[in-house]
């Protein structure tokens, strides 16, 4: 019963998933990769994603990481980032080895299946909050479990590059510019990004775009100003790194003093 409506479902999108079914342009995008990413269940959220419109067609693959796939996709209202979080993992898999079929402790994988959709939700209101407080963040249109839409930094030949992919011009302008946005994120947000580093920001048309916010904290999670301190501290070594003269007190006062 599952299986017949799983493929029903199957044949109606497969279409559609033409970029991640291998016959694209990229190589690692084979049946072993969208096994990984792709579970049914994964699939059914696609699929009524692609029925409400949030998502058309997805075309090719941007980035893979240990936790999520980010593909690009095309909406009714144009192109669109799809992040699609992996419901398992290589360490989860080898415990459940041990608790599986342990009549004791059932129902583990769909406890973790929750836990991301947790995630995916978090990331999801992180970038809607930092961007109503005007911080640069990609903005988050959809969730469905473990997949979230968002807007797309890039053009039609591939995404804008991350800040440590390219050579900036003036570092010191970004430098105080990214300050700005931490002051943002920190005391209008009233969040830690948590995760600030050159890999988490995009370079898209002329502007630095903070991305990757599921981490985030609000301020008064206990480790927050833990997490800051460390932001403000990778934007500084990134700033001395291209020659700026960033001072790490000034920076964090900057940052925190009201
Ligand atoms: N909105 C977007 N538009 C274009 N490309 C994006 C977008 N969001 C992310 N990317 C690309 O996908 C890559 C991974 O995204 P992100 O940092 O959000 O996930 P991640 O690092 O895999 O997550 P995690 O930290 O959970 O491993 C980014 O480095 C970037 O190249
Ligand atoms: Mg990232």
């Amino acid at each position: 019963m599952k299986e017949k409506k799983y493929a029903t479902m199957f044949s109606a999108i497969e279409h559609k998933l033409t970029g991640v079914l291998g016959q694209g342009q990229y190589d690692w995008v084979d049946r072993r990769v969208f096994d990984q990413v792709f579970d049914q269940s994964t699939l059914m959220s696609v699929f009524k994603l692609m029925q409400q419109g949030h998502i058309d067609t997805i075309e090719w693959p941007i980035a893979r990481g240990k936790e999520a796939h980010v593909f690009f996709a095309k909406s009714q209202s144009g192109p669109v980032a799809v992040k699609i979080f992996h419901t398992s993992n290589a360490v989860f898999k080898g415990l459940m080895q041990y608790i599986e079929g342990d009549p004791r402790f059932g129902g583990l994988r769909r406890r973790h299946r929750e836990l991301v959709n947790v995630w995916v939700q978090k990331e999801h209101r992180n970038l809607m909050r930092m961007r109503k407080n005007g911080v640069r963040v990609p903005e988050s249109l959809m969730t469905r479990n473990n997949v979230l839409v968002m807007e797309y930094l890039g053009d039609e030949n591939g995404p804008s590059p991350r800040l440590r992919d390219v050579t900036v011009d003036d570092p010191e302008k970004l430098f105080k510019e990214l300050l700005r946005q931490l002051r943002m994120i920190w005391q209008d947000a009233g969040l830690a990004h948590a995760d600030f580093s050159d890999y988490n920001i995009m370079i898209h048309q002329g502007e630095a775009w903070i991305i990757d916010a599921g981490q985030s904290v609000v301020q008064n999670h206990p480790k927050a100003k833990e997490f800051l301190v460390r932001d403000v501290t990778r934007l500084c070594q990134w700033a001395q790194k291209n020659g700026v003269e960033a001072d790490l007190a000034e920076a964090t006062l900057f940052v925190i003093e009201e």
